[in-house]
């Protein structure tokens, strides 16, 4: 890594700068779900509001430029509060491949294991086709738990199969409250 990475936990503040971030990752295919299109200020701010309140959003800068965001949070739902979904990761296409997105995820995940005892499962989907993102999963402990056949139609009208991957947190307290 040429630059000096810093990753902290995101503000409601970063709001413009992930936007301008998550609309410059959605214009590359084969990434997030999301066409740029619906890249909006709400899809942001309702992701960044959910992470702070209920679950975790970190990202990564050089020098103070964010230059990476992953987020997570709860489903409000009584029976799935023992898991973290809508995972979601991106890293700015001039800084990808240089481990920032190694780093942010591993930071991540030691927030679960650290303040999040009532978490038992992070949740994420990736395109099987991308074997390189499910081997990169898979180094950091996530296991697949299931196939949505088709689930994905892209713009072209190409169907693709997305995966369920899961990662148990090692410190989960079943009657945490
Ligand atoms: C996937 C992504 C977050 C990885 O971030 P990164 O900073 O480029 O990744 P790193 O340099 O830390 O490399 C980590 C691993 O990701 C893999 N990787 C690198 N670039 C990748 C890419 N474009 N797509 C998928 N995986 C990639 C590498 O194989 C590496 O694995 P290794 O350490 O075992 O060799 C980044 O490429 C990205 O933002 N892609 C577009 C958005 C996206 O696909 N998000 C994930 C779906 S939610």
């Amino acid at each position: 890594m040429q630059n000096t990475v810093e990753v902290r936990p995101a503000r409601l503040a970063d709001l413009p700068a992930i936007l301008s971030l998550y609309q410059i990752v959605s214009e590359k295919s084969g990434g997030i779900i999301r066409v740029p299109s619906e890249v909006t200020e709400e899809y942001v701010r309702s992701f960044l509001e959910n992470s702070l309140r209920t679950g975790i959003s970190l990202v990564a800068e050089i020098e103070h430029q964010i230059v990476g965001e992953i987020h997570a949070y709860i489903f409000d739902l009584q029976a799935f509060r023992h898991i973290l979904a809508e995972l979601t990761i991106v890293v700015h296409p001039n800084s990808q491949s240089q481990g920032i997105g190694k780093v942010l995820f591993i930071k991540f995940l030691e927030y679960v294991k650290i303040d999040f005892p009532h978490i038992l499962l992070v949740e994420l989907f990736v395109r099987e086709n991308n074997q390189k993102a499910v081997q990169f999963y898979q180094s950091l402990g996530f296991e697949i738990h299931g196939r949505l056949i088709n689930y994905i139609k892209n713009a072209d009208g190409s169907l693709e199969t997305p995966l369920q991957m899961m990662w148990v947190n090692p410190n989960y307290v079943a009657n945490f409250s």
